[in-house]
C-alpha cells in the first residue's frame, strides 16, 4: 500500500473528559465496535482510586494497566483508528497535555447530569491552543440529566467553541426514547442493553410523516419535530471544514453504557476526522506524505525495577515509514539509534512490529536515550516544537535528607523530570530546588521512586507560590532589567528557560501593570 493510503486510513484521537464522565466505558464500546474486543468489562479504569492514593503497589498496578491500554489501535470499517489513553486522575494531567500533542483530534465526553465541569474546561484550552478538532459526546441519557439547550450552551460559554448538533435526543431519563440523527436523518429507538451492539434504525425522511408518531408517542413527535425546526434555524449547517479548523464541535448524544448513539457517532467520526496532520519543527513544516521517516517522543514510561532500569517511550510517527532495526538520527543526542523492540498496541495486545505510519503510536524498548520531546528523523536536524509545559499548581521545595547521596538524588530528579513526571525549577538567588506538580500524589510518587531507584531521600518544604510564568519581552533590556530587579523571584526551568515565580494572584497582576512590557505565560509554548 501507498504511503500515501496508509495515511489516509489513520485516525488518531484520544477521549477526554472530567474523571466519570464514561471515558473508559466509551473506549471499551468503541474498541467492541471495532471488534477488538469481544466482551464488556475488557477495558480498566485507569483511574486511580482515591482510597489507594498512598498505596504505592497499587498505584502501580494501575499504571501497570494504563501502560497496557496507553495506545489502543483497532479497525473499523477499513480504517486504522489509534485511540490514546488519557490518564483518568487529574493529578496527571501533565500527561494528558502531552498526550494531546500526538492526536490529530478529540472526543470529548461529558455527563449530561453535571454538565461541563472543570477538568473538560482545562484539556479543551490544551486542544485550543493547537486549533484540535473536537468532536462532544453527551453521554449518560438514560438518566435525568439538564437541559440539552442549556447543556449546548454552557459548552459554547464555558468551552468557549461554537457547537452544531448533529444528533437530538428524544426524552431523557425514564422518558429516554432515542435519538433523531440531524446528518442522517434518521431515527434511532432507544432500548437500554449493554450488550447489543446495533441500534435498531428508522429512515424519517419527513418529519411530518405519522410514522413518527407511531414510534415515538404523539407528544414526543411533537417536541422533536419543534425541537428540530429550532436547531435547524438556530445553527448554521454543519461544515466538516470549520470542524476540522477547530472551530465548531459537531454534538452527539447517547449512553455509552447501554451502547447507545456510540456508532452512530463512531460513523461520522471514520468520515470526518482528521487524518495524520503535518506538525512543525522549529525549522519548517512537516508533512506525513514525505517519504523520509520523523517523529518525536511524547510520554515516557518507566520500569519500576530499579535492577532493570528500562523504559518505553512512545513515538509519534510524524512522516514517512518508520522501521524496525534501522538507525535514526536522535537529534538531541551524540549518536544514531537504532530499535530492535519495537512495539505496537492493537487492542489489548502488544506486539513486535517491523514498521509503522503517519499518525501511527509505537513503543520504543530505551535504556536511557531518550526523554520527552525528543524528535528522530532519517537524517535531517530539525526539532518538533511544542510539547509543553504548563504552570504547575503545587510547589515544593527539596529538602536533600542525605548530603553522601547528592549525585544520586540529581541523577534520580533528572529522569524523573524527563520522564515528564513533573516540573523541576531551580532559583537564580541560593540555587534552591523546587519541584512543581498538578498534583499532590506525585510528591508521593517522586519521594518514593527516589529512594527505591536512586537510593536518595528526600522531603518536601510547602511553599507559598501561585504560578510559575514563563517571562518574555520584545524588549530584551527591559527583561534583563525586570529579572535583575525580581532576581529573588527569579528561577530556570528544566530546558534552562527563565520563569518568574508568582507568590499570589494579587501580587503578579500587580507586576504585571508595573511592568507593561514583560509577557507572563502560563505555559512554556508561546
Ligand atoms: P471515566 O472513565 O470517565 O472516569 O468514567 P467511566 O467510564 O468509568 O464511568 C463512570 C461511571 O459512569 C461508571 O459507573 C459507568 O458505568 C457510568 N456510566 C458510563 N456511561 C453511562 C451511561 O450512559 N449511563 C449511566 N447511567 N451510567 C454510565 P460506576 O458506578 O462508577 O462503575 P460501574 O460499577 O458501573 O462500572
Amino acid at each position: 500500500m501507498s504511503l500515501t493510503k496508509e495515511i489516509q486510513k489513520r485516525r488518531t484521537f484520544a477521549i477526554i473528559a472530567h474523571p466519570d464522565a464514561g471515558k473508559t466505558t466509551l473506549t471499551e464500546k468503541l474498541l467492541l465496535f471495532g471488534g477488538a474486543i469481544q466482551t464488556a468489562g475488557a477495558v480498566k479504569s485507569n483511574k486511580i482510586d482515591t482510597a489507594t492514593k498512598s498505596d504505592w503497589m497499587e498505584i502501580e498496578k494501575q499504571r501497570g494497566i494504563s501502560v497496557a491500554t496507553s495506545v489502543m489501535g483497532f479497525e473499523y470499517q477499513g480504517v486504522k483508528i489509534n485511540l490514546l489513553d488519557t490518564p483518568g486522575h487529574q493529578d496527571f494531567a501533565e500527561d494528558t497535555y502531552r498526550t494531546l500533542t500526538a492526536v490529530d483530534s478529540v472526543i470529548m465526553v461529558i455527563d449530561c447530569v453535571k454538565g461541563v465541569e472543570i477538568q473538560t474546561e482545562k484539556l479543551m484550552e490544551v486542544c485550543r491552543m493547537r486549533n484540535t478538532p473536537v468532536i462532544c459526546f453527551i453521554n449518560k441519557l438514560d438518566r435525568e440529566g439538564r437541559d440539552p439547550y442549556e447543556l449546548l450552551d454552557e459548552v459554547e460559554e464555558k468551552l468557549n467553541i461554537q457547537v452544531r448538533p448533529l444528533s437530538w435526543p428524544i426524552g431523557m431519563g425514564k422518558g429516554f426514547k432515542g435519538v433523531y440523527n440531524l446528518y442522517d436523518k434518521k431515527l434511532n429507538l432507544f432500548t437500554p442493553s449493554q450488550r447489543k451492539l446495533s441500534d435498531a434504525r428508522e429512515t424519517i425522511q419527513n418529519l411530518d410523516d405519522t410514522k413518527l408518531d407511531e414510534l415515538i408517542g404523539g407528544n414526543n413527535a411533537m417536541q422533536l419535530r419543534e425541537d428540530v425546526e429550532l436547531i435547524e434555524g438556530v445553527y448554521p449547517d454543519f461544515d466538516p471544514k470549520e470542524y476540522l479548523e477547530g472551530k465548531v464541535a459537531p454534538v452527539f448524544f447517547g449512553s455509552a453504557v447501554n451502547n447507545f448513539g456510540v456508532n452512530e457517532m463512531l460513523d461520522t467520526f471514520i468520515r470526518i476526522a482528521p487524518s495524520p496532520k503535518s506538525r512543525f519543527t522549529e525549522e519548517r513544516e512537516v508533512k506525513p506524505e514525505e517519504s523520509k521517516f520523523s517523529g518525536f517522543v511524547f510520554k515516557i514510561h518507566a520500569n519500576m525495577d530499579p535492577n532493570h532500569r528500562n523504559r518505553i517511550a512512545f513515538l509519534r510517527i510524524v512522516s514517512g515509514k518508520f522501521e524496525r532495526n534501522k538507525p535514526y538520527n536522535h537529534v538531541r543526542g551524540p549518536k544514531p539509534l537504532r530499535f530492535s523492540n519495537v512495539t505496537q498496541f492493537m487492542a489489548q495486545d502488544r506486539e513486535i512490529v517491523d514498521e509503522a505510519f503517519p499518525g501511527d503510536i509505537v513503543g520504543l524498548f530505551d535504556t536511557g536515550n531518550l526523554k520527552i520531546g525528543d524528535t528522530m528523523t532519517e537524517g535531517e536536524n530539525m526539532t518538533f516544537k511544542g510539547i509543553p509545559s504548563f504552570s504547575p499548581e503545587i510547589f515544593k521545595e527539596v529538602i536533600n535528607k542525605d548530603a553522601m547521596k547528592t549525585k544520586q538524588l540529581e541523577k534520580g530528579l533528572k529522569q524523573l523530570m524527563e520522564e515528564g513526571v513533573a516540573q523541576y525549577f531551580t532559583y537564580e538567588m541560593g540555587n534552591r530546588k523546587v519541584v512543581g506538580t498538578v498534583g499532590q500524589l506525585q510528591f508521593e510518587v517522586i519521594q518514593f521512586r527516589l529512594k527505591n531507584e536512586y537510593n536518595a531521600s528526600v522531603e518536601f518544604a510547602p511553599m507559598n507560590l501561585y504560578k510559575a510564568c514563563w517571562i518574555s519581552s520584545k524588549d530584551k533590556k527591559q527583561l534583563d532589567e525586570f529579572i535583575r530587579s525580581k532576581s529573588r523571584h527569579i528561577a530556570y526551568d528544566k530546558d534552562g528557560k527563565v520563569v518568574f515565580m508568582a507568590e499570589s494572584r494579587a501580587w503578579l497582576q500587580m507586576v504585571q501593570d508595573n511592568y507593561p512590557e514583560i509577557e507572563f505565560h502560563f505555559t512554556s509554548e508561546f
